[in-house]
C-alpha cells in the first residue's frame, strides 16, 4: 500500500425531504447565492420549487442560471462568472448532476481569479480559492458532489479537460435518491457506466496489497450490478435508489482510491469522444471500458481473474486464468448492454475517421494510465477494439 492522505470535507445530507434543509445548509455558507442548473428537469420534476422555498426561508437572496448542459460547456461558465461578479455572488449552489455541479465549480474558480478560468483547464494555473459550492444531486453517476473534479467542454478545438484540485470539493452534497426516480432508464444506465468506471479505474493499480481497498471496491461493483436492473423494472424502488445513490458517491470521493494508483486512461480516451461527439459520458465508458480492459489484462492476469471471480462470480480456471480474466470483462460488457448500453463505437454513432486525432489529444493533454502506460498507436488500437 502506497502511504497516503485522506481528507473529505463534503458534508453528506441523506435521505427522502433533505432538499428542504438546503437553506439552512447554505446560511453559514452564503449571502447571495446563484442557483444554476441544468436544462430543465428540476423545474419538470418540482424540484426547483421546494428549493426556492427553501432558500426564502433561510432569508437567502438568490439569483438564477440555467442551462448546463451533459458535457458542460465553457461559454456558460463565463456567463456564471459575469453574474458572480455583478451581482456579488458569494455562494453557488448546483442543483443538478455532475455536469451542473461541474459548471458550478468552474464559475466557482472563475470568480477570483483575474485570468481566464479555461487556464485551469489546462495547467497553465492552479486555483487556489474558489466561491463555495453547495449541491442538491439528482442523478448518481459523476460522483462530482464530493469530488475534487471539474470536466468542461471548450467547443473551439472540441476539447473537454478536467481541473483536479481540493479546494473545489463542495461543501455540502444533499442526496436525496427519491429525486433520481424520475430519471429516463438511459441515464440511469449511464450513471452506473460511470459510477463502475470510477471504480475500476481505482481497482486496476500496479500498487500491490490492497486488499482492503480492493474489497470495498468489490463490494460497490456488486452492489451496482445488484441494484440497477431493479430500478430499470421498478424506478421507484426507494432502497435500490438509496444504494446506488450513496455508491456513486463513495466511488468517487477518493475513499475507495485510499492507498492506491489509479489509472484513469479509459477516462481520459472517453472525454476526448464526448469532447468531439456530444455523447454522455457513462455511455462512452461502457465503450471504451471493456475495450482497454481486453488490451491490457495480460500485464496482470491475476487482478482481471481476481474481478471476475469476486464481482461476477466466475469459476477460477487454475489451470488457464486468461479465460478466467477474459470472462470476466466478457460479464461485464454483457451487463452493459442488458441495461440498454451501447458497447460498441458505432451504436453511439461516433464514426471511426477521427480515432488518430482523438489519441493524439488524448496523450497530449498528458493522458497515458499507470496499469500500462499508453501511446497515441495503443489507443488508436483499444479505439480499433471498441468499433
Ligand atoms: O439538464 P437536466 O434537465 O438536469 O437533465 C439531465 C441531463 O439531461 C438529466 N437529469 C439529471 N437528473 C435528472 C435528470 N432527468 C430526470 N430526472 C432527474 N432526476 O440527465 C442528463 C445528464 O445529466 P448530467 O449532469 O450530464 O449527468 P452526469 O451526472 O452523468 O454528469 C456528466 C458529466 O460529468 C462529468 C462527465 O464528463 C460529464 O461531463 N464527470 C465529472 C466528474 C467529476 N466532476 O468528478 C467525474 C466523471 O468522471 C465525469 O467525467
Ligand atoms: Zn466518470
Amino acid at each position: 500500500m502506497e502511504n497516503f492522505t485522506f481528507s473529505n470535507p463534503t458534508k453528506i445530507v441523506f435521505g427522502r425531504g433533505t432538499e428542504n434543509q438546503v437553506g439552512t445548509e447554505a446560511r453559514p455558507h452564503a449571502g447571495t447565492v446563484l442557483l444554476h442548473y441544468g436544462t430543465g428537469s428540476i423545474k419538470r420534476s418540482g424540484l426547483y420549487d421546494r428549493v426556492v422555498s427553501s432558500l426564502e426561508l433561510a432569508g437567502l437572496p438568490f439569483i438564477e442560471l440555467g442551462g448546463a448542459r451533459p458535457n458542460p460547456r465553457l461559454d456558460l461558465v463565463h456567463e456564471g462568472i459575469r453574474l458572480c461578479r455583478e451581482h456579488r455572488v458569494d455562494f453557488i449552489l448546483a442543483v443538478g448532476g455532475g455536469s451542473v455541479i461541474d459548471s458550478a465549480k468552474a464559475i466557482g474558480v472563475g470568480v477570483p481569479y483575474d485570468g481566464e478560468v479555461w487556464d485551469f483547464y489546462t495547467a497553465s494555473a492552479t486555483p487556489q480559492r474558489t466561491l463555495p459550492v453547495g449541491v442538491v444531486l439528482t442523478i448518481p453517476a459523476a460522483g462530482s458532489e464530493a469530488s475534487k473534479s471539474s470536466v468542461i467542454t471548450k467547443e473551439e478545438g472540441e476539447l473537454k479537460r478536467p481541473l483536479d484540485a481540493e479546494v473545489i470539493r463542495p461543501v455540502f452534497a444533499i442526496l436525496n435518491p427519491e429525486l433520481t426516480c424520475t430519471l429516463p432508464p438511459y441515464q440511469t444506465a449511464c450513471g452506473a457506466a460511470d459510477i463502475m468506471a470510477h471504480v475500476m479505474e481505482r481497482y486496476f493499480t500496479p500498487v500491490t496489497n490492497v486488499d482492503f481497498t480492493d474489497r470495498l471496491c468489490e463490494a460497490t461493483l456488486r452492489t451496482i450490478v445488484r441494484t440497477i436492473p431493479i430500478v430499470l423494472e421498478d424506478p421507484h424502488n426507494y432502497d435500490a435508489r438509496a444504494e446506488i445513490m450513496w455508491a456513486g458517491t463513495i466511488a468517487h470521493n477518493d475513499l475507495l482510491g485510499t492507498g492506491r494508483v489509479g489509472d484513469w486512461a479509459s477516462h481520459m480516451i472517453e472525454h476526448e469522444i464526448s469532447g468531439i461527439y456530444d455523447v454522455a459520458h457513462g455511455a462512452g465508458l461502457a465503450v471504451v471500458f471493456p475495450a482497454w480492459m481486453k488490451y491490457v489484462y495480460r500485464r496482470d492476469v491475476t487482478r482481471f481473474a481476481q474481478f471476475a471471480v469476486r464481482v461476477w462470480d466466475v469459476e477460477m480456471d487454475f489451470s488457464n486464468p486468461q479465460r478466467t480474466a477474459l470472462e470476466g470483462i466478457h460479464r461485464l460488457e454483457q451487463f452493459f448492454r442488458r441495461i440498454g448500453l451501447p458497447v460498441r463505437l458505432e451504436e453511439m454513432n461516433v464514426p471511426a475517421d477521427r480515432l488518430t486525432e482523438m489519441a493524439d489529444k488524448c496523450v497530449e493533454s498528458g493522458a497515458k494510465g499507470s496499469l500500462v502506460k499508453l501511446d497515441a498507436p495503443d489507443i488508436v488500437e483499444i479505439l480499433q477494439m471498441a468499433r
